[in-house]
């Protein structure tokens, strides 16, 4: 039997006026799974995402997360439902150190009232210590140590993309959607990333949903990959029957 499904998309559309940038797509995404979507430059891959992560409203069908509909939360409730993700450019608090980056990331999960923080109650240590213990374990784990006291806006872009992950971990998240996590990243950054989302998938016990261009990661991580074109799903396997679909062949190269 195969694992639960933590993530559905049924039958989605998304048309922006005459502009079909999504067309009735189906997917899912199960527990502990890493799944890959594919697709040339303007095929929907972002707004597939945006659509799930309630940026915007499907104008047909409908998207599910742990079996329950997400139409009409807003992006915070989607989160709160488990979901984080990443931007294709990215989005940080560029004037706030790493360490911030992930603290206010991880504010969002604890429990503790304002008057409890006041009054310093057990509860309040509790959550300060593993608050301090999980920062310690991200930036350990994202090589992010080093620079845990700069600013986001002074660092080079790998890492940039490494505290988004970071982030999108820590507010809790069961399913990550990681918008072209290599991008700007040279060859060993990306092997390095590999590795870590790999890692991240076991540890944090996460599903991952991830767009990219970059085929070696694809075709290294993924356990099933999904090709859009022109708003429409045209393959979806694993990754070596996929890389062998003539109809996808056919969408990257434009011949026959
Ligand atoms: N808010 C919007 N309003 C109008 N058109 C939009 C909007 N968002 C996306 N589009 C259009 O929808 C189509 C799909 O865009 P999308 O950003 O999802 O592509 P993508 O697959 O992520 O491309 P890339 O690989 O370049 O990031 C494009 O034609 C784009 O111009
Ligand atoms: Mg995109």
């Amino acid at each position: 039997m195969s694992s639960p499904v933590v993530l559905e998309l049924d039958q989605v559309s998304v048309h922006f006026g005459g502009i079909k940038a999504v067309q009735s797509l189906s997917l899912q995404l199960h527990e502990g799974e890493i799944l890959a979507l594919i697709g040339p430059n303007g095929a929907g891959k972002t707004t597939a995402f945006n659509v799930i992560t309630g940026v915007y409203q499907p104008t047909a069908g409908e998207v599910r997360g742990f079996g329950q509909s997400l139409r009409g939360l807003q992006p915070h409730q989607v989160t709160n439902r488990g979901f984080a993700r990443t931007f294709q450019n990215i989005r940080l608090f560029k004037d706030l150190s790493v360490r911030e980056n992930i603290l206010i990331a991880l504010d969002r999960t604890t429990r503790n009232t304002t008057l409890q923080s006041l009054l310093r109650s057990p509860s309040f240590f509790r959550d300060e210590d593993s608050k301090r213990e999980k920062v310690e374990e991200l930036l350990n784990i994202f090589s992010l140590h080093v620079s845990e006291e700069s600013s986001a806006r002074n660092l080079p872009y790998g890492v940039q993309r490494r505290l988004e992950i970071a982030r999108a971990i820590a507010t809790g998240a069961k399913v990550l959607l990681l918008d072209e996590p290599a991008a700007g990243m040279n060859g060993q950054e990306t092997a390095s990333l590999m590795e870590t989302i790999r890692f991240i998938r076991d540890r944090f016990a996460l599903s991952i949903f991830l767009i990219e261009h970059d085929m070696r990661l694809v075709m290294g991580i993924s356990d099933r990959v999904a090709v859009l074109e022109y708003g429409k799903k045209i393959a979806e396997g694993n990754p070596k029957d996929v890389q062998a679909d003539k109809n996808v062949i056919r969408a990257y190269l434009g011949t026959e």
